[in-house]
């Protein structure tokens, strides 16, 4: 049964996409710091996680410590530090018997993992498939949850298998979000075994829109904006279609010296507010005329969020016509424009706007 938890899709930040193992105690307390002054806190982004390769051994008795040279205060002295912030805690493990840095993992020691982070006070947990084996996907993750529900203390699951196992089948009584894809890469497309760029992570968890609700999310991944391998342009497009997606919002670049393009992007309240809609239905792709597509949302004021996304290399003129995002043509709706942050007007039947190459349009049409 699930927790109750991430009623909307998380927000946050994780160390992974940019620090990779290079992750130590100032690296988070000065990304806490960020995020409790730059506006993100107040703009939704609650979770700081720590990903891989925080670990040290585990001691005499089995309990997982925290490597003492990057984390000389501990890790629940750096959850308090986080906590006193206003912010929540998260941490990550694996279900295998190592983690995918060749740390130790949690197999065989999960209710003991789910007591030590209950007490240093971890609020989330990104929970990994490496060196697996043969285990059951669905058996580890829930053995992990009961493990984590066993200690009374609230705790979002973020399911890190990479589709294989299908979890979207079986995750939502498990945790609270799934990966559906492996790792996303800061590039505009292309498939590798390990890695994948925006636009095969979109075509991925495009098709799994049914499975996702309050508490369940599927999740193409962390956030690429601000790290540097793709446009502005490009990024806005990855923000759109994250919050289009009701997809977690877990930043993962360097949010102490982001630019003012980057902050403008990931502070953009109104893209985040279609993210963070209270009905929690995850927008589709309603039209695929090859490089140009529209994309709708429907949300909790009767209202709907629409895409028109290009993903050609020029610019190009594109509509949507009402009858695509489930309104009658006669209908006067509305229309306001999420990244100029402007009303277009009142439309009747349609609307049309000409979208950059690689780029999108995102509005709310509003009956
Ligand atoms: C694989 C996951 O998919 C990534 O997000 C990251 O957690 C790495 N493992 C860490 O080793």
């Amino acid at each position: 049964k699930a927790n109750g938890l991430a009623l909307t899709p998380p927000m946050g930040w994780n160390s992974w996409n940019k620090f990779g193992c290079r992750i130590d105690e100032a690296t988070v307390r000065a990304m806490a710091d960020a995020i409790a002054s730059n506006g993100m806190a107040e703009a939704g982004y609650r979770y700081i996680v720590i990903d891989d390769c925080w670990h040290g051994e585990r001691d005499a008795n089995g309990f997982i410590t925290a490597n003492a040279e990057k984390f000389p205060s501990g890790l629940k002295a750096l959850a308090d530090y986080v906590h006193s912030k206003g912010l929540k805690f998260g941490i990550y493990s694996d279900a295998g018997a190592k983690t995918c840095g060749g740390k130790p993992g949690s197999q065989g020691h999960e209710y003991q993992d789910a007591l030590t982070y209950a007490r240093w006070g971890v609020d989330y947990l990104k929970y990994d498939w490496c060196s697996t084996g043969t285990r059951n996907a669905e058996e580890a993750y829930a053995l992990m949850s009961d493990a984590l529900k066993a200690t009374g203390r609230p705790v979002v699951l973020a399911i890190c298998e990479w589709g294989n196992n299908r979890p979207w089948e079986w995750g939502k009584k498990i945790g609270n979000l799934w990966r559906t894809s492996a790792d996303i890469r800061d590039a505009w497309k292309g498939r590798e075994k390990w890695s994948i760029g925006l636009l095969d992570i979109i075509d991925l968890n495009e098709p799994l829109y049914p499975h996702a609700g309050p508490g369940h999310w599927n999740d193409p991944d962390m956030l690429e904006v601000g790290n540097g391998g793709m446009s502005d342009t490009e990024y806005r497009a990855h923000f759109s279609l994250w919050a289009m997606m009701a997809a977690p919002l877990i930043a993962g670049n360097d949010i102490v010296g982001m630019s003012a393009d980057t902050r403008a992007i990931l502070l953009n309240r109104e893209v985040i507010a279609v993210d963070q809609d209270a009905l929690g239905q995850q927008g589709r792709r309603v039209r695929d005329d090859g490089d140009l597509e529209v994309w709708a949302r429907p949300l909790a004021d009767g209202s709907r969020a629409v895409i028109l996304f290009n993903r050609s290399e020029q610019a190009a003129d594109m509509a949507v016509d009402w009858p695509e995002i489930g309104l009658t043509k006669a209908v006067r709706a509305e229309v306001r424009d999420l990244w100029a942050h402007r009303s277009l007007g009142r439309k009747t039947g349609r609307f049309a706007a000409k979208v950059p190459a690689h780029g999108v349009v995102m509005v709310t049409v509003k009956p």
